[in-house]
């Protein structure tokens, strides 16, 4: 089925097969930027974030300027007229006609979802909430994909808030729906992933999920660890935030008994759970992660637009 035209709210909108014609075509701008540096001329990405953001928001916008199109939008919905009460329902009614394809954070879970009822082009979630944020999920697999040759036979390790992360949510999802995949979750007992998520992978997915809440145990026989930070905006007292920031620091000692061919990835931004010592580290690949977005994210919107043939 053609991509063109399409939302992406949710990782599950996307086949198999269809991510891996976004992986595939991302690498193939990554290899060869030239070939697509006027792909999208005259094509308007439109930019609505109410919530903090660098790298994705920043990416999409490096995305579509790398293929000659041009950028709109707002980074903070305190300077739009959101902050006059403005509904989400009538900014997409407007921004449907100012841009060709938009993509939305919000801090509330579904609203991506809500906004996209009101656009006739597409509407890519940039993460909601704690929910899910599927093109971090598309930069994770591109990783996975450049890295490790192929998405498949792996023991991959989530570490830190996996009850608030939804970029956890949003990979682990995603990837176990891949063939012999297993997973190691580690984060303390207040901040296990939802049981929701849980049961449905296992009631749906043929994978072993093993829950702990120490990050050596399993160290020597992962083959990628993804961090993440203890996401404070979405605790709802300080108090216990400060309880769990510190629950788990990565450090290069920690990595002496993992595999030479580890993954060390993290959405990023990173508070402290990741030492500097590993950014040294060959194993440590999450600024990669971060570079090979761009690449996703122009893959992405140029099958969204129709720009380049979905297969
Ligand atoms: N990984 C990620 O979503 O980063 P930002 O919050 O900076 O966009």
């Amino acid at each position: 089925m053609s991509l063109q035209g399409r939302h992406l709210i949710d990782p599950n909108d996307l086949t198999l097969e269809e991510i891996q014609r976004i992986i595939d075509l991302g690498l193939n701008i990554y290899h060869h930027p030239a070939q697509y540096a006027e792909i999208c001329k005259g094509k308007i990405l439109g930019t609505l974030f109410y919530e903090a953001s660098t790298r994705t928001r920043l990416s999409f916008e490096s995305a579509m300027l790398r293929m000659g199109g041009n950028v709109l939008g707002f980074s903070d919905a305190a300077t739009s007229s959101v902050q006059k009460g403005e509904s989400i329902a009538d900014t997409i009614r407007v921004l449907d006609d100012y841009a060709d394809i938009l993509v939305m954070r919000h801090p509330r879970e579904g609203a991506p979802k809500l906004a996209s009822q009101y656009a006739t082009v597409p509407m890519i979630n940039g993460g909601d909430g704690g929910h899910q944020h599927p093109t971090q999920t598309l930069t994770d697999l591109i990783t996975i994909q450049h890295y490790k040759g192929e998405i498949k036979n792996l023991k991959v390790a989530f570490c830190g808030d996996l009850l608030f992360g939804r970029t956890v949510h949003s990979l682990l999802k995603t990837l176990s729906r891949y063939p012999n995949i297993s997973f190691v979750l580690i984060s303390p007992p207040e901040l296990k992933i939802p049981y929701h998520l849980k049961n449905d992978i296992l009631q749906n997915h043929d994978v072993e999920i093993i829950e702990t809440h120490c990050l050596e145990t399993h160290m020597h026989e992962i083959d990628i660890l993804y961090m993440t930070r203890i996401q404070r905006e979405r605790f709802f007292n300080e108090e216990d935030y400060i309880k769990l920031k510190d629950s788990y620091i990565l450090n290069k000692d920690k990595l002496e008994h993992a595999k030479e061919d580890l993954l060390v990835l993290h959405p990023l931004p990173r508070v402290n759970e990741i030492s500097y010592d590993v950014d040294i580290d060959p194993r440590g690949k999450y600024f990669e992660q971060a570079k090979l977005g761009v690449y996703a994210r122009m893959a992405l919107m140029a099958l969204l637009l129709g720009v380049v043939e979905s297969c």
